[in-house]
């Protein structure tokens, strides 16, 4: 497939008080959010989201990834980074019988993710994904690899690939001006690999990823 599409276009846009986080980050802020806890997820802006809660924003989005990859029942799905499982629970609402999985490295997100995807979620790490070779329809990982230092996030792409063969989409923050990356540097808590689209398109040929891919701005 390999196409740069933005597969979050449905999403609706928030908006991000980067003035706030500034004054506000703080290296014990920042170590604060990279637990992926209740500071990450329930905690205030200062750690993270300031409260993580499932309000159906996903539900176009989900409709969107199935017409894209052509899912249908009986197919399976992988949300790697899935938190606690909004799109995982969405993706099986619209396209009734696809049976959709997630993996995060949160135990705290994990343990308050939806009742509709209760066993759907597995506790691990995007650089090795516990399923055999081939066996999903579809990888996504949205807004999750970015967390990795660049050696692992080779190794987890490498890993989407494995399991997908290239049925994958995967978002990762990127800027496409020093304003921008100024306004990401302000803004950022937990993510440790970062820079241009153009960087991130060498690194997805480095980890020979021939998914599909779009980025997230600030
Ligand atoms: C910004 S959140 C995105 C959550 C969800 N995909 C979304 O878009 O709303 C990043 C997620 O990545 C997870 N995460 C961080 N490092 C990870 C890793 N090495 N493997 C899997 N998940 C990871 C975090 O726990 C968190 O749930």
């Amino acid at each position: 497939m390999k196409q740069e599409i933005n597969l979050l276009a449905a999403l609706p846009q928030t908006k991000r008080n980067v003035t706030a986080r500034a004054t506000a980050k703080s290296p014990e802020n920042v170590a604060a959010a990279r637990q992926f806890g209740r500071a990450y997820f329930d905690g205030s802006r200062d750690t993270g989201y300031g409260g993580y809660r499932y309000d159906g924003r996903w539900v176009p989005v989900a409709k969107d990834i199935v017409r894209h990859f052509g899912l249908k029942a009986g197919d399976r799905v992988l949300d790697v980074g899935c938190a606690k499982g909004f799109l995982v629970k969405d993706l099986m609402a619209v396209c009734p019988g696809l049976e959709v999985f997630g993996l995060d490295v949160s135990d705290y997100a994990l343990k308050h993710c939806e009742p509709e995807v209760v066993g759907r979620l597995h506790l691990g790490s995007a650089v090795s994904l516990p399923f055999p070779d081939g066996s999903f329809a579809a990888v996504l990982s949205i807004n999750t690899l970015h967390n990795l230092e660049r050696p692992e996030l080779i190794t987890a792409l490498r890993e989407i690939q494995r399991l997908s063969g290239g049925r994958a989409y995967v978002q990762v923050d990127s800027y496409t001006d020093e304003e921008g990356r100024k306004l990401f540097e302000d803004w950022v808590l937990t993510a440790k690999f970062h820079d241009y689209p153009d960087v991130w398109r060498g690194v997805f040929a480095e980890a020979g990823y021939t998914g599909d891919y779009y980025w997230t701005y600030v």
